[in-house]
């Protein structure tokens, strides 16, 4: 049925190939988001299964990685549930790390403050996407905001966009996390839906 329809409309790639359309919402989005990771904040990009953040947030980690303005880290563990700070901030380790080589550390404390360093060394804005975020426990939550902090109280800069389905948006409005309040910004996707109208009308 889809290869009729590809070729009926001489379609030649299926629907997740397709190049990223830029709607007016992302541009606009795509400005804040940037505005926001300058300045060390944790992002939230929320909205329906399937409006696409996944997809902006590949869009955002690719322009900024070939910008090289921002330094880009992503968390790639699919069992969002289990994912705590020490996780992430391995993932932060993996990326910005000089070399392979150098180890991790696990003590949290010393881990908290190697990551600290490393990221004031680099003498430029750091973001950490993470995705499905609508998983991540209250707690990681409120230590991620706490991570946010302790970079800038050494003069560093770390933002962390998280995606994840309306949930994510409601767990951090919760009155348990007024803690994190202030240092979010939450953005709510409406995707590519409003601008179909106008190819299918
Ligand atoms: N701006 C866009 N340009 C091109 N394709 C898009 C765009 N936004 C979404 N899509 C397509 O729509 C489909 C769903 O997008 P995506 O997987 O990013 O949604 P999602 O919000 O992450 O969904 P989920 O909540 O299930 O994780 C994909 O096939 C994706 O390629
Ligand atoms: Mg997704």
């Amino acid at each position: 049925m889809l290869s009729e329809v590809m070729s009926h409309y001489k379609m030649v790639r299926e629907f997740d190939q397709a190049d990223f359309f830029e709607t007016d919402d992302f541009k606009h989005t795509l400005t804040e988001v940037r505005h926001h990771i300058k300045h060390g904040r944790l992002i939230a990009l929320t909205g329906i299964v399937g409006c696409g953040k996944t997809r902006m947030l590949r869009h955002i980690h690719h322009l900024l990685s070939k910008e090289k303005d921002i330094l880009v880290s992503q968390s790639l563990s699919v069992e969002k549930s289990r994912l705590n700070l020490g996780t992430l901030i391995s993932a932060l380790f993996c990326d910005l790390r000089r070399s392979k080589n150098e180890k991790i550390p696990s003590q949290p404390e010393q881990r908290e403050r190697e990551l600290r360093d490393l990221i004031k060394n680099k003498k430029k804005p750091v973001v950490l996407f993470v995705d499905e975020a609508h998983d991540l426990h209250g707690k990681t939550l409120i230590a991620l905001k706490r991570l946010i902090e302790v970079i800038q109280g050494a003069g560093g800069t770390l933002s962390i966009v998280l995606a994840g389905h309306p949930k994510l948006s409601n767990d951090l409005k919760r009155a348990t996390m007024e803690e994190i309040g202030a240092r979010a910004t939450i953005f709510m996707l409406e995707g590519i839906q409003k601008s179909k109208e106008e190819y299918t009308h």
